[in-house]
């Protein structure tokens, strides 16, 4: 018994480490360790020897597992007083001047239109960005043989053969987040709807992923006059003139009638654009009133109300008012581009400090 001890004991004092010291402990209280397998052989003694034997043996394992605990708590001290002593840091130094990241004009202008439209009373909604076919297209009045489904170059979801659930599409527009808010919402309803949205296109001005702003107004007594007046405190707030001139033309879309598109007027001088004079007209935004049927699919009554939808492209009014010539360079994460186009992260735009300084 006391060779026993005497070699673990000294087998502790001289483990330099944790896996050292655990081998240790596996020699001699593993389960085929020297002092687990003499334990074992306790059953085989006489009940005399036995009863020495038992202490004895429980005494020395007991001794060893806090020989053992007490090497690995020091071996830990020592590490740790090397580790403070290789790692201190001079903290009287001067900091480093790092160069500070900047926000995306995206959502830069994701802010500006939200914090104009917020002045307005429009909370902000959102949506998914996979949605049914039901919410992208029939909700809204998009029949299935529709041609705008075609023309919207649609991405759908990969389906395993025989899943026969209704498709999923990226969704081609932020219009779905309408259907949403009203089911969850009910009427009345003021929202925006910024966010992402894809379709299968890619030059100068097309990317597969941009950005739409929807609007969604509903109430007893909405009418397009209502949606002209907030289009033009929106137009002049966010191009930051006192003066502009909006065009509303008559269009087609299915989730609205009357529809319109909207051109704001403006010059081109030397490549740069001014809004509110000039002899052109920019076409920024498709608009209307809420179609009954869509107000019908999604459970608001058509009889008590109505109201003003409008979409507007994010990316487009960005190019538009921060001078950007190619949409492509939204995406491509240049940091040379981000620095030149990008904004201070700590300037909120709000309309009363200034939305774009
Ligand atoms: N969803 C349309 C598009 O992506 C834009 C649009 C037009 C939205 C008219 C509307 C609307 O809410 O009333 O082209």
């Amino acid at each position: 018994m006391d060779d026993l001890r005497q070699k673990y004991l000294s087998a502790i004092a001289n483990a330099a480490d944790e896996a050292a010291i655990e081998e240790v402990r596996v020699n001699a209280l593993g389960k085929k360790g020297e002092i687990s397998l003499r334990m074992r052989e306790l059953g085989g003694m006489s009940a005399e020897e036995r009863m020495t034997a038992g202490p004895a043996l429980n005494a020395l394992k007991d001794e060893i597992n806090s020989a053992l605990a007490a090497r690995k708590a020091g071996l830990a001290d020592a590490a740790l007083d090397a580790r403070l002593r290789g790692e201190w840091l001079d903290v009287t130094l001067p900091g480093r001047n790092r160069r500070q990241g900047t926000i995306h004009p995206i959502s830069q202008v994701t802010e500006e239109v939200t914090a104009i439209f917020a002045d307005m009373g429009f909370a902000v909604a959102e949506g998914p960005q996979i949605d049914s076919d039901w919410y992208n297209f029939d909700a809204l009045n998009i029949p299935g043989h529709h041609p705008a489904r075609a023309e919207m170059d649609t991405f759908y979801m990969h389906r395993a053969p025989g899943d026969n659930r209704p498709p999923h599409v990226l969704r081609t527009h932020t219009s779905p987040v309408q259907i949403r808010t009203m089911e969850a919402q009910g009427a009345p309803i003021r929202i925006i709807a910024p966010g992402r949205v894809y379709r299968a296109d890619y030059d100068q001005t097309h990317t597969p992923m941009f950005h739409q702003v929807e609007g969604l107004a509903i109430d007893k007594d909405i009418s397009m006059a209502n949606l002209k007046w907030c289009l033009e405190e929106f137009v002049k707030a966010y191009f930051e003139v006192d003066n502009v001139d909006l065009r509303f033309r008559a269009s087609h879309f299915p989730f609205t009638e009357p529809s319109a598109e909207v051109d704001i007027r403006c010059s081109w001088e030397d490549g740069t654009l001014k809004v509110g004079e000039g002899d052109s007209w920019l076409e920024i935004l498709g608009s209307g009133m809420v179609h009954p049927k869509v107000l019908q699919n999604a459970g608001v009554d058509p009889t008590q109300w109505q109201g003003f939808a409008f979409g507007m492209g994010i990316d487009r009014i960005a190019m538009l008012k921060y001078g950007i010539p190619d949409l492509r360079a939204f995406f491509d994460s240049d940091l040379r581009w981000l620095r030149h186009y990008g904004f201070a992260s700590l300037d909120v735009p709000t309309l009363h400090g200034g939305l774009s300084r």
